[in-house]
């Protein structure tokens, strides 16, 4: 039987424990429990060991649970610890080392692997001093899942900081604890050694984005575009390049800077953005972010169309566009890992982008509403639904920045599952 130490921490999310619990046990792993000061405040120890069917371990100085289990042996006799919900002051006491309670003392005095599940107010996971300390715990070879985007405890607060869903935690802890992952006394270490030495989420992977609007040519004065800005792309391959990956941006003509760290191919039309992508393959993951025009002036003329006072107005037939999204998504050995599309719509947006999911054989499509009232071209903030294979999950309103930011860590922690079960 595998054993599991979970370390509650002092959130609200604390009471999604005794699910956390109950589902693990169901798969035959065994909970042990530590909780803090601040976690007694949220769910009691009494409900905890009820449900774990286990002393739970709340003081680092009880002379009783010392001599029963010492913290010491606590942090070795288990094969994983799970940190649910972390705490910003847990987080941030974890990165110094600190050991002044219970829960400290054991993380620090452990060699098995560790796997942190945030949940706090978006604005503290946000910022600089969190960010660091995230950053940190990284490079110290801590696992994290999460967190996710989504309504926060609070009334009417929302963003990056919703603790990961217990089904999320359990299937992350199972890969962990599979064997060929790693084996007992090292489960998981074959997967979370790669973020030792300093390696951020994405390092190591090459991260394909496309951006911006394409211009197709009427003739040399004209063109047929759309409202895209490029915000959410190229917000896409910063961050990307903020969790370390190497990052190609293909971008359609837009008025924003290139994000810094990036490589940029700029194209206009929609088959040099294609040729573009696929000479900038293989990649792990593609966000196909661009707003691709589906059709072009069948044939563009080489001088400029004249108006002529007695004359009609010239038709203009159309050709269709390459898909960009189909052709890359296609299984081959150039596919990558985990390709995503966006869809943008303005009727039955869910419905839409699940049939443009399965017609492209993308693995995710992030679906906005674009229409009028939505105000979304252009704009800094965006609603989205993200739909894979078996979920839908509607995020809240978000800036472009942490839509990318959540995206990413999503797409990061898909990879490092993948990688944990092969
Ligand atoms: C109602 C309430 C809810 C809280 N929720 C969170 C939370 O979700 N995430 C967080 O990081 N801190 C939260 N805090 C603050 C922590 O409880 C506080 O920082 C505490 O010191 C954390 O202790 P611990 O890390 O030892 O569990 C909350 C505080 C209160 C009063």
């Amino acid at each position: 039987m595998k054993r599991v130490l979970l370390v509650i921490g002092g959130g609200i999310a604390a009471y999604k424990c005794l699910d956390l619990i109950r589902r693990l046990q169901e798969r035959r792993i065994a909970v042990r429990c530590v909780m803090t000061g601040a976690a007694q405040a949220f769910i009691t120890p009494l409900a905890v060991g009820a449900i774990s069917n286990e002393r739970v371990a709340t003081d680092l100085f009880d002379l009783e649970g010392e001599r029963e289990i010492g913290h010491i042996r606590m942090a070795r006799e288990t094969d994983l610890i799970v940190v649910a919900p972390a705490t910003a002051d847990l987080l941030a006491r974890m990165a110094h080392g600190h050991a002044d309670d219970l829960a400290t003392a054991v993380l620090l005095a452990t060699r098995v692997p560790v796997l942190v599940a945030p949940a706090m107010n978006p604005a503290m996971w946000d910022h600089p001093a969190t960010r660091r300390n995230v950053a940190r715990l990284e490079a110290d070879g801590i696992a994290f899942i999460g967190p996710n985007a989504g309504e926060m405890a609070e009334k009417g607060e929302a963003g990056v900081g919703r603790m990961a869903e217990v089904s999320e935690l359990v299937a992350r802890i199972e890969n962990l604890l599979t064997p060929g992952a790693g084996g007992k006394g090292e489960i998981g270490f074959l997967s979370i050694s790669a973020a030792k030495g300093a390696r951020p989420l994405l390092a190591g992977r090459h991260v394909l984005v496309t951006s911006g609007p394409t211009h197709e040519p009427i003739d040399p004065v004209r063109y047929i575009a759309n409202r895209s800005s490029g915000k959410q792309g190229h917000a896409i391959a910063a961050a990307a390049h903020r969790l370390g990956a190497r990052v190609t941006l293909i971008s359609g003509p837009v008025q924003i800077p290139v994000p810094e760290g990036v490589e940029v191919r700029h194209v206009e039309t929609a088959s040099e953005m294609l040729d573009a992508v696929e000479a900038a393959l293989p990649a792990d993951i593609a966000v196909l972010a661009a707003a691709v025009a589906d059709w072009r002036a069948a044939e563009p003329q080489r001088g400029k169309i004249k108006k002529r006072p007695d004359a009609p107005p010239p038709a203009l037939a159309l050709a269709e566009n390459p898909d960009i999204l189909a052709t890359i998504a296609k299984p081959g050995p150039q596919r990558p890992p985990l390709v995503i599309g966006f869809a943008a719509e303005t009727q039955d947006v869910i419905g839409s982008a699940k049939a443009k999911r399965t017609a492209k054989a993308a693995d995710w499509i992030v679906a906005n509403d674009v229409s009028e009232a939505r105000h979304v071209f252009g704009a800094e903030r965006n609603t989205v639904h993200l739909l894979t294979a078996d979920n839908v999950e509607s995020w809240p309103e978000l800036s472009k920045a942490e839509i990318a930011e959540a995206l990413l860590r999503r797409a990061a922690q898909h990879l490092a599952a993948r990688r944990e079960t092969a």
